[in-house]
Formats: structure tokens, C-alpha cells, sequence
């Protein structure tokens, strides 16, 4: 499937930097302004080829990234019109992610780095998912408490200005992302598993009373008892009412996810909260979070629709912030990368 974006009439040689991101099952690609503005973009999505097996399969990602990054790059300048010289920098997901699919996307960039005699800029996954809200005119109000929610992350922040994170908790098992994948998996929704979840639990009440794992402890998280639970009940009994589980299962993580939140900004100083990762697109955890902010009187970022899950522009926007910093190129991948790294 590819989403075209609309692009802007004109631009300024050397004023985008094109973003690539290939760590996982999205081959994405963007062209994107300093202040944040995307000017094209581009987003090739694998969930067909991965859906049988119910969670990405490495090699066959590798495989379908090294068919279509090209071609997605291609296609992303020729949205306006753009060649390499408005192109100021190439920025690329170096890490974390699968180690096949994150060369893949270095090799590309390296390549066009050479061809066409531009600098290339290995990105953290992670501080490209920081950025999303601020594409397109969002802003962040600092200092921020910061909710990474993904299929690879789960994790709370602090944030005291744009550039310095600090990790409050992370997850000592499974992210929330890879819960709702697994709970869609045992109730034969597909892949991905956040979207389809999220859609069947919006048409029951949350009748089954699931565990709620850590919610009175601290700031990390821990999600594979409450998807423990889930596989135990559906194995006890396969006729269970699928759309009840859904609800129940959303709203035991919701419920740890909004308290987390809420303890977060009780903790530290804060002036706003900012919800990222693949598991901000849920309108239940969009919903949730709002209260918690109204509740403590701060406010609330999160990115549009288009750009919580994976994609260019938020690798792009990182990309930015590396150049101003003046930061070494770091075009080793790392399967492993910290929040708090570049
Ligand atoms: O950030 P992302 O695109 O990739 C990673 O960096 O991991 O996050 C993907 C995760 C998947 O686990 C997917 O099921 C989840 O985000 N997700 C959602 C929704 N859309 C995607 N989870 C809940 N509700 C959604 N609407
Ligand atoms: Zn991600």
C-alpha cells in the first residue's frame, strides 16, 4: 500500500533533509523542512507480507526494504518535483531495529550520499519518535514528561529541554505495542495488531477483569502477565466472546499507561506531556492521556495520525536537530540503541 502525501509547490535548494526509516516493517521515506513542514512523503507498508506469520519475519523484511527503497525514494522526490538539490542532507535510521532491514536503509543512503555528494546522518529510531509531534507546526512546551508507546518500546521520560532525555522506566518484559500484537494474534485479527484491537474493543464494555501489571509501582512497565492472562482465558475457552477480551484487554493497558502518566507528571515538573510511538495512534490512549493532562494542568503533544506509527519525516526532523548539533555521521547500525543515545 502507498500513501502519497501532498506536497509544497517550491522549494529552496539544500532546504529538506530526505529521511529514510527501515528499521522494521516500513520502508518510509520523506523530504522534510527544518521547521518541521513535509514537503512529500512516502510510506511502503509490509503488514501484507507479514501478516500470515502475525509479527514481522527479519528475512523477508530485509528482502521487501532492498525491492522498494529505491523506488519509494524515487517516488517521494517526484511528489514535488525534487531532485538532489534540495536535498541538504540525507538522514537514516541507524538503530534500534532488525539488523538486516537497518542495512538495507544505510546502504541506500550511503550510496546516494555518494552519488550525489551530500552528508548522511544515522538517526535513533527513538529521537525520531521524540520529534513527531513537531512535524507539520506541532510544538512542545519544555520541560516534558515524555510517553514512548511502540511495538519495539514502552517506555516514560524526562525531558528538560529538546535535546536532553532521561529515561524514568522502561519495560522489564513485552511493550504494550507487542501485547496488542500478540492479543490479535490469539484472537485472529492479523497484523498489525494495534488498529484491529483497538477497533473491536470500542463495540463492548470491558466486562473481564484483566491484571493491571505494576500499576501502583513506580515508573517502569511490565505487560506479559496481562498478556499472559489474555492467551490463559482464550485457551480455557476458545468460544470466549472476542470483542469483550479486546475491551478488557485495552482497558487494563490503558489504565497502567494513564496512571504511569499521571505519576510521571506528580514526580517531576512538567509543563506538558508528550504521547509517541506506534501506540499513540489509539484514540482510547489519545482519550486517556487528555484527561491526564486536563487533570494536572498540563499540556498535551502528540503527533497527527500519519505520523505515530513508523515513517521519513519524523528521521528526517532528527535528522535536523544532528546537524545542528554538528554531531559525527554514526552510520553503524545498532540493533540496540538507547533513547537517551544519538
Ligand atoms: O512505532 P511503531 O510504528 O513501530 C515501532 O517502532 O515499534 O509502532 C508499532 C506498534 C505496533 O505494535 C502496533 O500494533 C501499534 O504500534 N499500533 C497501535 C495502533 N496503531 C499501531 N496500537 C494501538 N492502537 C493503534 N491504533
Ligand atoms: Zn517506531
Amino acid at each position: 500500500m502507498i500513501s502519497p502525501h501532498m506536497g509544497l509547490a517550491m522549494h529552496e535548494p539544500n532546504s529538506l533533509i530526505l529521511g529514510i526509516e527501515s528499521s522494521c516493517d516500513d520502508t518510509a521515506v520523506a523530504l522534510v523542512a527544518r521547521d518541521g513542514t513535509v514537503a512529500a512523503a512516502l510510506t511502503q507498508s509490509q503488514a501484507e507480507i507479514h501478516a500470515q506469520y502475525g509479527g514481522v519475519y527479519p528475512e523477508l523484511a530485509s528482502r521487501a526494504h532492498a525491492a522498494e527503497i529505491i523506488p519509494t525514494i524515487r517516488q517521494t522526490l517526484a511528489q514535488i518535483d525534487s531532485g538532489p538539490e534540495h536535498v541538504r542532507a540525507i538522514a537514516v535510521t541507524r538503530g534500534p531495529g532488525l539488523i538486516g532491514p537497518l542495512l538495507v536503509g544505510l546502504n541506500a543512503a550511503e550510496g546516494l550520499g555518494l552519488g550525489w555528494s551530500k552528508p548522511v546522518i544515522g538517526v535513533n529510531h527513538l529521537r525520531g519518535h521524540l520529534r513527531s509531534t513537531e512535524l507539520d507546526g506541532g510544538t512542545i512546551t519544555y520541560p516534558a514528561i515524555v510517553l514512548l508507546a511502540s511495538g519495539g518500546h514502552t517506555l516514560m521520560a524526562y525531558m528538560k529541554d529538546a535535546k536532553t532525555v532521561e529515561i524514568l522506566g522502561g519495560t522489564r518484559d513485552d511493550s504494550v505495542g507487542e501485547a496488542y500484537d500478540k492479543v490479535a494474534r490469539m484472537l485472529g485479527l492479523g497484523y498489525p495488531g494495534g488498529p484491529a484491537v483497538d477497533k473491536l474493543a470500542k463495540t463492548c464494555a470491558p466486562d473481564i477483569t484483566f491484571p493491571r501489571p505494576m500499576i501502583r509501582e513506580g515508573l517502569e512497565f511490565s505487560f506479559s502477565g496481562l498478556k499472559s492472562a489474555v492467551a490463559r482465558l482464550v485457551e480455557r475457552d476458545p468460544d470466549v466472546d472476542k470483542p469483550t477480551v479486546a475491551a478488557s484487554f485495552v482497558a487494563a493497558a490503558m489504565d497502567v499507561l494513564a496512571a504511569k502518566c499521571a505519576r510521571a507528571l506528580g514526580e517531576r515538573e512538567a509543563a506538558s506531556l508528550v504521547v509517541v510511538g506506534g501506540v499513540s495512534a489509539s484514540p482510547q490512549l489519545r482519550e486517556r492521556t487528555a484527561e491526564v493532562c486536563a487533570e494536572a494542568g498540563v499540556d498535551l503533544a502528540l503527533p497527527s495520525l500519519k505520523w505515530s506509527t513508523d515513517n521519513g519525516a519524523m528521521i528526517a526532523l532528527a535528522g535536523w536537530d544532528y546537524l545542528d548539533m554538528g554531531l559525527a555521521p554514526h552510520l553503524k547500525p545498532a540493533t540496540r540503541l538507547s533513547i537517551e543515545q544519538f
